[in-house]
């Protein structure tokens, strides 16, 4: 069973229970990488924009902790998580999300994370800002074919 809710993960995040989800696998936006197009945010320190696009490294921290912070919340205690930042890769080390459990994707994408998940017989829950990648991670757990999102030609490489 998948789930896609449609919006800014910080807020969809509120709505999950504590200690509801067993594994985390997410590929947040990398910092000064790419535009995904999607409306600016109001950030805890006052900033508005899109996290990624923050004009120092500092403040891409700070934001993806005020994140993370909700994620740890509603990870269990045995839970882990798996974080694809640029090219390097972290884990709590303690494994993936057991069968049957609730693996949890708050930068969704196209939805990825969703099929392995179902492959390997486990639920997932997929939060994604940008409604065409939200309707293309729907497409792909449909068996649908798929286009490229139209925002996916507008990507600006940042220099
Ligand atoms: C690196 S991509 C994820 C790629 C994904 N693993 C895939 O297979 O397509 C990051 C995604 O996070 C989304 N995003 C950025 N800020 C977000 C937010 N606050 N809440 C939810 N999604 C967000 C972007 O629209 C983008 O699709």
């Amino acid at each position: 069973m998948e789930k896609i809710l449609t919006g800014d993960c910080r807020v969809l995040l509120r709505d999950l229970p504590a200690e509801s989800i067993n594994c985390v696998v997410t590929s947040p936006p990398y910092w000064n990488l790419r535009d995904y197009k999607i409306e600016p945010l109001l950030w805890e320190d006052g900033w508005r924009g899109v996290h990624g696009l923050e004009p120092t490294i500092e403040l891409y921290v700070r934001h993806s902790i005020e994140i993370f912070r909700e994620i740890r919340r509603v990870l269990r205690s045995d839970g882990t998580l798996w974080l694809n930042l640029g090219d390097s890769y972290a884990s709590g080390g303690r494994g993936g999300s057991p069968l049957h459990g609730i693996v949890l994707d708050p930068f969704a994408g196209a939805g990825t994370v969703a099929l392995v998940a179902r492959n390997l017989g486990r639920h997932c829950v997929l939060m994604e800002m940008n409604p065409e990648y939200v309707v293309m991670a729907e497409r792909r757990l449909a068996g649908l074919p798929v286009a490229p999102p139209i925002t996916e030609q507008a990507h600006a490489v940042l220099p």
